[in-house]
């Protein structure tokens, strides 16, 4: 059987996790693909720096359209990341009746439709399980293990680098910064880690994974997202009092006419199953109405984990090659429907319970001001801790709530904020998982 040749464009974290790979394990990928796979091209600015990978340099190049234009290279994987240039390779290799294999989030999250079409019109493969989840292989599960279910909802822990984050804060008591900057050293973090750090990197992958569930591409800018940035050490401390820890959740149910997406801390029991997924692991908790719930478990980010995603789709396209087959599945694994696109719930009406963090000034009266706000919004408060314990010259009256409306409680946070007796912005997170017992 010929060999299948692979072009790389992007010898990065991700490349190289690929590149080392392919080398290390070629022969049981030979025999399991039944034929050679063998890297043709590498493309990437610096042809200079060493990763670390014994590689015959003849094979580097800093043109892209040297692996795009090679007659003989059968699948293209495209790990430069960015979208204006990433879109514009894979949509030329796509012409080119190349393959093509991304770990691009950003881009299937933004412009997904566009490639999907694309390599659907030119009957070529596009796979991008690298995209959500790094080396959990979760789309494969959705697209495959699942296909016979309605998905009723998705939990997901979706961005290593902020699980690692909070992880660190919670575990070590590590101020934020430093936390971020461990996960920067250790690779996991994008550059800058604003993305990660701001719920973008989870809300991408969220709409990646709602995508194949629905079958339709989600408008990105509707799902709701807030990232950890905000978070103080105390926030954490206050939630482990209650018997909770905060995690960045990415979260998708079916709501019949509608989707709910959003992405945002929350406090979760520290027994629930999300409570206990550490360091920068992922978890993705899925519910079809058949197969019932599903939990999927993993490194969630860097270069080995994701380069087996990045390989593992090559090893697909390179089975369906040697079968004769174009494309086995199409990306979002659905047929075409004229169904409209999913449109997703605003944040105003998703009911959750909530976690409330003022800064006070210590004087009589101020607790039953914050709570005849409360309760003219109809928002009933379960517990309610207030220690002496000043937080930047204010004392912190920490409370969480029963299930309320989001509009209403943003209807409150207007009039709590023009209170004269609270000091500052007031920490709102978002309780998930039930109530911790
Ligand atoms: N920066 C991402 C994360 C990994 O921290 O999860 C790549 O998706």
């Amino acid at each position: 059987m010929q060999p299948i040749n692979i072009g790389i464009i992007g010898f990065g974290t991700v490349g190289a996790g690929a590149v080392e790979i392919l080398l290390n394990n070629k022969d049981i990928i030979r025999n399991r693909v039944g034929a050679d796979v063998i890297i043709r091209r590498i493309a990437d600015l610096d042809i200079q720096t060493d990763r670390g990978i014994s590689l015959d340099k003849d094979l580097l190049t800093t043109d892209a359209m040297k692996v795009i234009n090679d007659p003989d290279i059968h699948i293209v994987a495209e790990l430069m990341g960015g979208t204006d240039k990433a879109k514009a390779y894979i949509l030329a290799a796509i012409q080119n009746k190349k393959h093509v294999v991304t770990a691009n989030k950003a881009l299937l999250a933004e412009h997904g439709n566009e490639l999907y079409q694309a390599a659907e019109a030119y009957q070529v493969s596009l796979g991008f399980e690298a995209s959500v989840g790094g080396g959990i292989p979760v789309l494969r599960a959705l697209r495959e293990g699942l296909s016979a279910n309605r998905i009723q909802s998705i939990m997901g822990i979706l961005n290593g680098t902020s699980n690692y984050i909070l992880t660190r804060m919670t575990q070590k008591g590590l101020a934020y910064d430093i936390a971020v900057q461990e996960a920067i050293d250790l690779g996991y973090a994008e550059d800058p880690p604003t993305l990660d750090v701001d719920g973008t990197d989870a809300a991408h992958k969220l709409a990646i994974l709602i995508s194949i569930a629905f079958g339709h591409p989600v408008p990105f800018g509707d799902i709701y997202r807030q990232g950890i940035d905000q978070l103080i050490p105390e926030d954490i401390a206050f939630a482990g009092e209650f018997g909770y820890c905060i995690k960045l959740l990415a979260l998708s149910r079916d709501l019949g006419d509608r989707v709910e997406a959003r992405v945002h801390p929350a406090m979760v029991p520290t027994d629930h199953i999300m409570a206990n997924v550490n360091e920068a692991y992922n978890a993705i908790y899925m519910e079809g109405d058949f197969s019932g719930p599903t939990l999927y478990y993993g490194l969630g980010a860097g270069r080995k984990a994701t380069g087996s995603a990045v390989v593992s789709d090559m090893i697909a396209i390179a089975r369906q090659i040697r079968q004769g087959v174009n494309t086995l599945i199409p990306p979002l694994a659905h047929v075409r429907s004229p169904e409209p696109a999913v449109t997703i719930q605003p944040i105003d009406e998703v009911n959750t319970a909530y976690y409330f963090r003022f800064s006070a000034v210590d004087k009589p009266g101020v607790l039953s001001k914050i709570s005849g706000i409360l309760g003219e919004q109809g928002i009933s408060i379960a517990s309610v801790i207030q220690k002496g314990r000043k937080l930047l010259g204010s004392v912190p009256i920490v409370m969480l709530t029963h299930e309320a409306k989001g509009s209403h409680v943003n209807k409150a946070l207007t009039q709590l904020n023009q209170l004269d007796v609270l000091t500052d912005k007031t920490m709102v997170i978002r309780v998930e998982g039930g109530e911790s017992t």
